[in-house]
């Protein structure tokens, strides 16, 4: 069997690597912070060289502490962030476009008629979330030279010379046959981006090229998106098991199985792996900021840093009346209403960072519940636990509030780096033909389990008031 693999999730706020087998588990990580700039109006470009040079520096940091050669490279990648490269030298023409900038808003409005077709035809609504509408306002207002992709094509480019993207990633930019899992004429005729080259659709697993970013060569043999390499290693394999991911953002996934299903709550639905020319679906609904509106807190002074929730959180039992919508970069699924701004309300001279921290935790987890809710109305069944991962699952008090509203079990994953995990994964099974997706996942145990504490009358008042205050902020803002 492959010995350990890299696997590395190039993610919004910084790159983490592990050289990861599921014999032994993890034996070495790394770590490196990408600078993402928030600007007025709700933009978000990064660095590209910065990316490129995260996911070098922690893969040699991971490799280092291992101090074991690795069989091959799995890398997952932000999904919807894309800029404009130079396919002949490499060379970004652009800043990246982060995958919540907004900048393509009103492209998107002069789209809105077309939005039911796009919606049957990739799965995804029109907004500047995804991928696409970012594309064609770079192609509009920045330059029509070289080729515009997904940040996933320029890293693989640079690390193998290869010009492709897997499936999944092709499924977040709006221009994917979700069907087929083929690029979609049509799709890109309506988002003015027919003369495109784009990479080529591949695989999750499988062998894309070399590398020797890392030292001796390397095959490169998984690719995902982040929020789907999370799925994969949180062993939801088949329809029904739901995740999510506590990153910046907070991402749920249900699994539907072998056929796309195109809910009507609000989710959207797209690939989660192709495996063999297997394609696998799942709905997908997301929270713009968890992380980063802890680290907006932090950079306020409330908190000295994620690690300091629980304890400042613990200084006060409950909100004390304050609620905290963390739109602060918008809300996505079930409302699509990337323009709107955060809320926080109830405030009072008696209010705490203790009170502030709570309220947040309580707007976080209120809108993985609506999303979870609207995955199990969309599935036909309810569901049984959620599965979750990511470096805010550190937080006791963010999960227990999330089963707690949920009325639900929280199972914990054992390892917050799940996406790392499932793209690790990916490179055994893209070096290892005829190997299951089982034998190249490390087992899986939570490490906790989170039951809900409050009774279902408490939890249902809770996200009434949380419902409110939504419809309150929409109230005040018409689309
Ligand atoms: O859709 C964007 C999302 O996948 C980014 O994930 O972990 O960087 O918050 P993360």
């Amino acid at each position: 069997m492959t010995g350990p693999v890299l696997a590395v999730d190039q993610g919004t706020s910084g790159t983490k690597a592990l050289v990861v087998c599921p014999e032994r588990g993890v034996l070495g990580s790394g770590f490196a912070a990408v600078r993402p700039r928030a600007l007025p109006g709700g933009l978000a470009e990064a660095d590209p060289a910065e990316l490129y040079d995260s996911v070098v520096e922690a893969g040699r940091r991971a490799l280092a502490e291992a101090r074991e050669p690795v069989a091959a490279l799995g890398l997952a990648n932000q999904g919807e962030t894309v800029l404009a490269w130079d396919p002949a030298t490499g060379r970004p023409l652009t800043e990246a476009l982060v995958w919540h900038d907004r900048r393509a808003a009103e492209l998107c409005a002069e789209l809105a008629p077309h939005d039911a077709e796009l919606r049957e035809l990739t799965g995804l609504p029109v907004d500047p979330y995804f991928a696409a509408p970012k594309m064609a306002w770079i192609r509009r207002n920045l330059t029509r030279e070289g080729v515009v992709t997904t940040s996933d094509a320029w890293l693989v480019h640079r690390l193998t010379g290869a010009y492709v993207t897997d499936a999944a990633t092709a499924g977040r930019t709006q221009l994917l046959d979700l069907d087929r899992a083929a690029w979609s004429p049509r799709a890109l005729d309506l988002h003015g981006l027919s003369g495109e080259r784009l990479p080529e659709v591949v695989d999750n697993a499988g062998p894309v090229g070399t590398t020797t970013a890392f030292g001796p060569e390397l095959p490169v043999t998984g690719l995902a998106v982040d929020q789907q390499a999370a799925l994969l290693a949180q062993h939801i394999t088949g329809p029904g098991g739901v995740k999510c991911t506590y990153g910046t953002g907070a991402f749920l996934l249900a699994h539907t199985g072998a056929t796309p299903r195109r809910g009507d709550s609000g989710l959207v639905s797209c690939v989660a792996w192709r495996l063999a020319e297997d394609t696998a679906y799942c709905l997908d609904g997301q929270v713009y900021t968890a992380a980063s509106a802890v680290s907006w807190l932090t950079g306020l002074g409330v908190l000295g840093g994620a690690a300091d929730l629980d304890p400042v959180g613990a200084t006060v039992p409950d909100s004390g009346g304050v609620a905290f919508v963390p739109a602060l970069a918008g809300l996505a699924a079930p409302w699509w209403r990337g323009d709107l701004r955060g809320s926080l309300t109830g405030l009072g001279l008696d209010t705490t960072a203790g009170h502030l921290v709570r309220a947040l935790c309580e707007g976080i987890a209120a809108q993985v519940a609506e999303l979870a809710d609207a995955a199990a109305r969309d599935l036909g069944t309810p569901l049984d636990a959620l599965r979750v991962d990511g470096g805010l699952t550190r937080s006791a008090l963010l999960m227990q509030t999330q089963a707690d509203l949920l009325q639900r079990p929280v199972e914990v994953s054992a390892l917050p780096d799940a996406t790392a995990l499932g793209a690790g994964a990916l490179a055994r099974l893209g070096a290892e033909p005829g190997l299951t997706v089982a034998d190249a996942l490390p087992d899986w145990q939570p490490a906790a389990v989170h039951e809900p504490r409050i009774g279902a009358d408490e939890a249902a008042e809770r996200r009434a008031a949380f419902r409110r205050e939504v419809a309150a902020l929409l109230d005040r803002t018409p689309a």
